[in-house]
């Protein structure tokens, strides 16, 4: 552990299986880093309160956070090696949430677009709830809570983080330094688009791509991809730039000479999309064989996934108890006497 170059803190709340966006903004980072940092992944079960606090969600949240596990030892995160854990599962949370409530303004919030990006997707625009407005408060006491040095986040979480980086600054400047200021770090591709073409990849519009897809429905969706829709016929030069065929091709085809090959013959409407897209669902596909046969192996073994998280939630509660106990200390926080009958 101390050979490590620092600590890393990132997550995900479980709203469901997770897509090829999640692994190019984020996962793939993971992956590259979990040898070389000591890291901790937070399955941020609290978070999906902020905009869906029903209980017919709240019931849904085993079965998610279980999926979302899965999709981390599919991906190749290695659980001996990293702590994944479930955010309810350490109290101290809630704990240091509280504390750094007061070390930053509601107007601060109110001007982080995401936030109302995601107020505006769950309905919830003209009732922002507090804990929404919240939201990267409780994202700030995730990733300080291990004091992480660095966060691998999609684009949509950057502003998250410079959150999280004001509220550290804050709390040392006030009460001296525990926490250390810490790095974002944004995927190579920081938005996948969809397979729709129109927006970003995202369960809600339908638009993804499983990491759990069966080989079929990777095919059927590829089959069924935007791309130029001025090109009527294969014969029609056609557009590479922003077409998410090639954004696809580039993003998971590792064959350099093919994608050149293809994207030289669209140009010139020497090429069809059906060929276009059959080379891109079998690479596709090569691309997530491994994740497929890891899955199959972590599936085998009943009870292996409540293992992992009952292990990594003891370590990360384990930390976070050191952490709140540094956070008093440099309050100065009062505390009663212990008294022996
Ligand atoms: N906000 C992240 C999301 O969009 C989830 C999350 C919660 C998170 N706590 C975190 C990400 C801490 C990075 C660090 O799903």
């Amino acid at each position: 552990m101390t050979t490590k170059k620092g600590r890393i803190l990132t997550g995900d709340r479980p709203t469901g299986k997770m897509h090829l966006g999640h692994y190019v903004g984020s996962l793939a980072n993971r992956i590259r880093l979990q040898s070389t940092y000591d890291c901790f992944f937070i399955v941020a079960d609290l978070h999906t309160l902020t905009t869906k606090p029903e209980r017919e969600h709240i019931a849904q949240l085993g079965q998610n956070v279980r999926d979302c596990v899965l999709d981390y030892l599919s991906v190749g995160i290695d659980p001996d090696q990293s702590t994944i854990f479930l955010q309810s599962g350490v109290p101290e949370t809630y704990e240091l949430n509280l504390i750094f409530e007061n070390l930053v303004t509601v107007a601060r919030l109110e001007r982080i677009p995401s936030l109302k990006d995601m107020a505006r997707a769950a309905d919830l625009e003209e009732s922002m709830p507090f804990g929404l407005l919240g939201y990267p408060v409780l994202q700030a006491a995730d990733i300080l809570l291990p004091r992480a040095h660095l966060v691998p986040v999609g684009k949509d979480n950057e502003s998250h983080v410079e959150v999280t980086r004001e509220i550290a600054r804050r709390f040392n400047y006030l009460y001296g330094e525990v926490f250390p200021i810490p790095d974002v770090l944004v995927g190579d591709i920081p938005t996948l688009v969809g397979t729709d073409g129109q927006a970003k990849m995202s369960k809600s519009l339908g638009n993804t791509i499983f990491l759990s897809d069966s080989a079929e429905e990777v095919t059927q969706k590829v089959r069924g991809m935007y791309t130029d829709p001025n090109r009527i016929r294969a014969d029609i030069p056609g557009r590479v730039e922003g077409n998410p065929v090639f954004i696809y091709h580039d993003a998971f085809n590792p064959n350099l000479d093919e994608v050149n090959d293809l994207k030289e013959r669209y140009l010139l409407g020497k090429v069809g999309d059906v060929e276009v897209k059959k080379k891109l669902s079998a690479a596709i596909n090569n691309f997530l064989e491994p994740f497929r046969e890891r899955r199959a192996r972590y599936e085998a073994q009943p009870g292996l996934i409540e293992d992992v998280l009952i292990a990594g939630t003891e370590r990360a509660r384990a930390e976070a108890h050191k952490t709140m106990d540094a956070v008093r200390e440099a309050m100065g926080m009062y505390r009663l006497p212990v008294r022996t009958i």
